[in-house]
């Protein structure tokens, strides 16, 4: 990555941290994805959670994506943003009363369903409202994801989803539930998925359920598989790493079709995971006894990744050119997990040099706290536009306008 105009424009107006987004990486995905999955008529919803920013969201409605979302705000924002409520899901194993209302009011195409105890309250609260609830029952399938435990979702010790051995239950409990309508499956395994191998895996899983499915005469409208694929942290320059287009090729050919069934994605990372990059400047190189720190102005209030999960994201220095050495890059808080990398070969670093964190844009921005009482860092765009991050820059025209940056739906619902 190198230094440009925007990122120069940002440091000397002296707004670092920020996150910088390029646009025309997030274009170029977007495009691939979009003509990878029209190849075999997939419907692709975007994971809102991955970066909820409203440049990036309109962007990607524009491609005509559906969107994939957690909570009532996030549907409210999808819908703000373009995303059109017939592409709509909700998924959560956690919804809340309040957010199964909005999903109803707005005729969201699925409500993901994780357990008995949530059909029910649905069924209650849509003939209450005089509604069918378009509803997929998520269902785990106890494979292994082989990524990081705490992003790992489809194995029977977490608590996503329904155990397949509870599923013929839920389905006779289904016949009595006069406001559901069952009208798919859906399954997410987890995330930063780098083995293709465990979709193999799941669509085997999904061929197996079908037909018992089937013998019930259930017949589904669409299966959801869920995102999940990763991105190259090692090389944020290769695009060509665990592609789309192998992603959706494996399910044209493991997954069995049946006729009118469609078939649905939720990604989120591999959308607009490269595009960003968290910008940092240099505070300080402090002398170590066996390692130079190198204590920039970013800290995991920022990115919380590498803390959270000791995940990698590469750091590039793009001031200088110099000899390689080898440090520790270090932010500002108050925690020894606040580390962005160790024994990490730069060139040599200076107070001042401008330090670039990449493949930031998925699950970045969007998990910063306020920790410390951190100004929150906002966003630079390569097309020369900036956005605060907790202000009303952010969300100018939308429910975002209390002092919070979140608000619950029962306040957004006023
Ligand atoms: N669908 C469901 C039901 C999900 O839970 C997720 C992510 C996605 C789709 C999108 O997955 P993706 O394509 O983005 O992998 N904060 C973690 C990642 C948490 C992912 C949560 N669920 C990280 O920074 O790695």
């Amino acid at each position: 990555m190198k230094l440009n105009e925007h990122i120069v424009k940002g440091i000397e107006k002296d707004i670092s941290p920020f996150y910088y987004y390029d646009l025309k990486v997030l274009e170029e995905t977007l495009m691939t994805v979009k003509n990878e999955s029209s190849k075999y008529n997939y419907k692709v919803h975007y994971a809102v959670k991955a970066n909820f920013n409203p440049k990036i969201m309109r962007l990607i409605s524009n491609y005509g994506f559906g969107a994939d979302c957690v909570s009532g705000n996030e549907i409210i924002h999808a819908l703000k943003m373009g995303f059109s409520s017939n592409d709509i899901v909700l998924a959560g194993v956690g919804k809340t009363d309040r957010e199964i209302r909005l999903a109803l009011e707005n005729n969201i195409f699925c409500l993901n369903v994780e357990s008995l105890e949530e059909l029910k309250i649905i069924n209650n609260i849509a003939l209450d409202m005089g509604k069918f609830a378009p509803v997929a029952l998520r269902l785990n399938p106890n494979i292994n994801a082989k990524t990081h435990h705490y992003i790992t979702t489809g194995l029977s010790e977490n608590k996503f989803g329904i155990p397949l051995t509870m599923l013929d239950n839920i389905l006779d409990e289904i016949q009595t539930m006069d406001n559901i309508y069952l009208k798919g499956l859906h399954f997410h395994i987890g995330s930063q998925i780098t083995d293709l191998t465990v979709y193999e895996d799941l669509c085997k899983q999904v061929n197996e359920i079908q037909i018992d499915l089937e013998k019930r005469n259930i017949n589904l409208d669409h299966i959801n598989v869920g995102g999940g694929l990763g991105i190259n942290y090692n090389n944020p320059d290769d695009s060509e790493a665990y592609n789309v287009s192998n992603y959706f090729a494996l399910f044209d050919k493991y997954l069995d079709k049946r006729p009118n069934q469609s078939l649905h994605f939720e990604i989120g990372r591999s959308i607009v995971g490269t595009c960003g990059s968290l910008i940092t400047k240099v505070l300080f190189v402090k002398k170590g006894i066996q390692t130079d720190f190198v204590v920039v102005d970013a800290g995991m209030t920022e990115l919380i990744r590498p803390a959270l999960y000791q995940s990698y994201h590469q750091i590039n220095n793009l001031s200088s050119l110099d000899e390689s050495c080898r440090y520790h890059v270090v932010g500002p808080i108050c925690e020894s997990s606040d580390c962005f990398g160790k024994n990490i070969i730069l060139p040599k670093t200076r107070r001042g040099d401008i330090i670039a964190i990449r493949s930031a844009g998925a699950y970045g921005q969007v998990m910063s706290s306020r920790y410390n009482l951190r100004s929150t860092a906002p966003a630079l765009y390569s097309d020369g536009t900036k956005v605060g991050f907790d202000d009303k820059q952010l969300f100018p025209d939308s429910i975002f306008t209390d002092k919070d940056h979140f608000l619950t739906p029962a306040r957004a619902a006023r």
